[in-house]
């Protein structure tokens, strides 16, 4: 009886230490999150400056203000594909060829029709007041990389020294 109390006794202890073994493994896996969130936090304000996050930001931006609706290059689209844009020469509705370079693109979104692009209609809203500063950076450069991946999808070392 006595033996008997005593295993029943070690059983309850090694129950406890499991118990408080899973429990420091939650408290690790706690601070582990904590740990990865709070690096999460500051790398969106330590990145904000970065190309590569200012890229990403613009897609976000892109698809949240339905761009991609007219310009992502699916059939019937009623707005021209971007990729390969950045860089490009571009012919106007007036006959005027222009370079594709970042003051084209940002004059293109916030006043569309500064300058028209020949073969469609000017149907673009004018974004002129619903996009900051900050936006419009982020918009140029996520335009700029559909030009980087695409023609530098073989070197992309070389597309990104580039710049
Ligand atoms: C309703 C459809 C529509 C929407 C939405 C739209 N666009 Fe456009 N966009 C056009 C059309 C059509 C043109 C070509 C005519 C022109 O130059 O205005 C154009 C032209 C452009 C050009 C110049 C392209 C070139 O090949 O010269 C850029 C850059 C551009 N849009 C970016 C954007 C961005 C960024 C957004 C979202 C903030 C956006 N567009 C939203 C229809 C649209």
């Amino acid at each position: 009886m006595s033996s008997f109390l005593a295993g029943s006794s070690q059983h309850k202890q090694r129950g406890l230490s499991t118990r408080t073994f899973m429990l420091s493994l939650g408290a690790l896996a706690v601070l582990g999150a904590l740990a990865a969130g709070l690096r999460g936090t500051l790398g969106v304000f330590t990145d904000g400056s970065s190309g590569e996050s200012s890229e990403a930001a613009g897609e976000r931006l892109f698809k949240r203000l339905g761009c991609g609706t007219c310009h992502g290059a699916q059939p019937g689209a009623r707005g021209p594909a971007l990729t390969g844009l950045f860089g490009s020469q571009v012919t106007l509705q007036s006959g005027v060829t222009v370079q594709a370079d970042e003051g084209y693109v940002r004059e293109s979104i916030m006043n569309p029709g500064a300058k028209v692009l020949a073969g469609y209609d000017l149907i673009m809203p004018v974004y002129q007041g619903q996009i900051g500063e900050e936006g419009l950076r982020q918009l140029t450069a996520y335009i700029r990389s559909l030009h980087v991946s695409a023609a530098a999808s073989a070197t992309p070392e070389g597309g990104k020294n580039e710049r």
